[in-house]
């Protein structure tokens, strides 16, 4: 099999990849920005796992690059898990729209441009499957993160027509919505101990509802019940909690 990682340097990403090398013996292809950083991990996974990785530079809001990136694979990935987002910092989108414009771009439209092409490229084979990592912030708003929250909301309703689309050829989507997770992305934020999950947590739930195949999954699985209760609450509620 070959893996295809779309924002690599991810903590989560990177342990999904050493899941699919470990456990598929996956070949795997990191994508991502760092180049550096990059190089470290493929050096890693190829000592540790025995299996072939190389690192590519792929930036997800350089929409003009993202045919070509993906016209140079031979062989094409058989499946492709994306990674990349950016939290940004909800205040400073509020005053400047740059801000909130590089927040929705990373995490929604860089999403959208290059899984199109991957979409029709595996839609004309009838093979592939893509997870693509979006979060639990996407199913309300709240004023502490919304524009991180919507662009997230996007992505999985975008996911959620590309399963539709794609599953009459054959190819299988999986959307991962994770809660908090102990990465790079959380470092300095205080939150609740008891909720964080570590990457190697949501690689494994991830491995798993590949393996099912599932179509949806939180993680960690407390988040379907936390998640519930919170678009349970009335909004007329709602709108007064300062979440
Ligand atoms: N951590 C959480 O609590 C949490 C919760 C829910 C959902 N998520 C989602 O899970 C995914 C992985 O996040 P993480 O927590 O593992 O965060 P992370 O360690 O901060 O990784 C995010 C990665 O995205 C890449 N990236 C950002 N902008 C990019 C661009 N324009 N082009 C290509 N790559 C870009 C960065 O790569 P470079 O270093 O190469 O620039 C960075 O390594 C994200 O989509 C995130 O939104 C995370």
């Amino acid at each position: 099999m070959n893996l295809l990682i779309l924002g690599a340097n991810s903590d989560i990403a990177y342990a999904v990849g050493k899941k699919f090398a470990q456990h598929e013996h996956a070949d795997i292809c990191l994508a991502s920005r760092d180049l550096r950083l990059l190089e470290k991990k493929v050096q890693d996974i190829k000592i540790r796992y025995r299996v072939n990785a190389e690192a590519l530079f792929f930036d997800a809001v350089d929409y003009a690059s993202h045919n070509d990136f993906f016209k140079k694979f031979d062989p094409k990935p058989d499946g492709v898990v994306l990674a990349f987002g950016y939290l940004g910092n909800q205040q400073d989108a509020q005053q400047d729209f740059n801000e909130a414009r590089h927040i929705i771009e990373t995490n929604f439209t860089g999403a959208a441009s290059i899984l199109e092409i991957i979409a029709s490229d595996f839609e004309r084979r009838g093979h592939g499957f893509i997870i693509g990592i979006s979060s639990v912030a996407g199913e309300r708003g709240r004023q502490s993160n919304y524009v991180y929250g919507s662009a997230k909301g996007a992505l999985t309703v975008y996911l959620s027509g590309l399963r539709n689309r794609l599953c009459k050829s054959g190819v299988h989507v999986i959307t991962v919505l994770p809660g908090f997770v102990r990465t790079r992305m959380t470092e300095g934020l205080e939150l609740p101990e008891k909720l964080i999950a570590e990457p190697a947590e949501v690689a494994e739930d991830i491995y798993r509802a590949y393996k099912k195949p599932e179509d949806i999954i939180y993680t960690k699985w407390f988040w379907k019940l936390i998640m519930f209760l919170i678009r349970s609450i009335p909004e007329r509620l709602f709108k007064r909690l300062s979440l």
